[in-house]
């Protein structure tokens, strides 16, 4: 007897539906055919829907009856869609960041790549797309915008300038935000803070993208921008160093790296901020998150944190939570 022969018709149907990517797929297509958009401006025939979508009526129908099927998308009379509230949650930016031809496709494409990912340790996204993520991105300006546009959207997280563990504003004169994207969060700092000057680091083209956030925030004079990569040297003298959601992107080596070139700008008086990608010792999360197939990077535990930070000459000085919930930690050069 095999141990399939053993699972009950249970298990099994389990299993079936844990690792159908059927439902997945139908969702990323109906939001790159922005088929919630057409439904909600009245179009729910079928062969309107199709043909406003530029595809083949017969088979859309079969995916969105797929979908109602699964609870998105309701059909109250043959051929005719309509919206339910799960289909709702698809309008505005949630389609946009599920769409095939953006940073969603890209992250739905790269789950393909964890099998040799786990095989060998290091990402294997360039086995899907040719290059390595970020280069990916650089070659793909509208993939990287999408990216930027997910990493500022209000589901990843909303800047809020309250990142001090201690000390207050009045001993801060200059920000550097390193990997700052468009800069959402120092446009953020500089309103909050008049007297403080800004510098964004980050690549070139990400950071000339920055321009109408920082414009629109009114700090675009208060800003540098600086297109440079973060394992070269950084820009010296800040009084305080941001690293957000950057250190969980990349496996050890590269993380301390990236550390140990803050603490070298930072010396002697300046100091780090790390928030995103540390969690407290004893909380545990052993969910995967898209970083594993994307670059290789993981969260991790306080103290593996604090060994990294060692080994690129920072101390630990304070660790808390931020009042926009993130788990922050501040670090000074040795
Ligand atoms: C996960 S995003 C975080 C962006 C921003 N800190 C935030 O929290 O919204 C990572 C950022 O690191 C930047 N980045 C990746 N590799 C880099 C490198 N070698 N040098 C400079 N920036 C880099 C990316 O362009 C991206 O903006």
């Amino acid at each position: 007897m095999t141990e399939t022969d053993d699972q009950t018709p249970a298990e099994s149907a389990n299993l079936s539906a844990l690792s159908d990517l059927c439902t997945p797929w139908c969702i990323h297509v109906v939001a790159t055919l922005r088929i919630a958009d057409h439904i909600a401006a009245g179009i729910t025939a079928i062969k309107t829907l199709a043909d406003k979508a530029e595809c083949n009526a017969d088979f859309l129908q079969r995916v969105l009856r797929h979908l109602v099927c699964k609870g998105v998308f309701v059909e109250p009379t043959p051929g005719q869609f309509a919206l339910n509230e799960a289909a709702r949650g698809l309008l505005g930016p949630t389609q946009q960041f599920l769409d095939l031809g953006g940073i969603g496709g890209r992250i739905a494409y790269a789950w393909g790549s964890l099998l040799s990912a786990v095989r060998t340790g290091a990402p294997a996204y360039h086995e899907i797309f040719g290059l390595p993520f970020w280069e990916d991105l650089q070659a793909h300006p509208d993939v990287a915008a999408s990216f930027d546009a997910l990493m500022g959207s209000a589901g990843h997280s909303t800047p809020n300038p309250e990142v001090l563990l201690t000390g207050d504003w009045e001993e801060v004169k200059t920000v550097v935000d390193v990997g700052g994207g468009t800069g959402a969060l120092l446009a953020e700092i500089l309103c909050a803070h008049p007297q403080i000057q800004g510098t964004l680091v980050d690549f070139p083209g990400t950071v000339a993208r920055a321009g109408s956030i920082l414009q629109e925030a009114g700090v675009s004079e208060r800003v540098r921008t600086v297109g440079q990569s973060f394992f070269d040297p950084l820009p010296a003298g800040g009084d305080l160093y941001l690293l957000k959601s950057i250190l969980n992107d990349w496996p050890d080596r590269e993380a301390q790296l990236i550390l140990s070139r803050c603490a070298e700008a930072a010396r002697p008086s300046g100091r780090l901020m790390i928030l995103g990608g540390v969690l407290p010792d004893g909380s545990v999360n052993s969910l995967l998150t898209p970083e594993i197939v994307l670059l290789g990077g993981k969260d991790r535990t306080l103290n593996e944190f604090r060994e990294l930070a060692h080994q690129a000459g920072l101390k630990v000085q304070a660790v808390g939570q931020l009042p926009s919930g993130c788990f922050a930690v501040e670090c000074h050069p040795m």
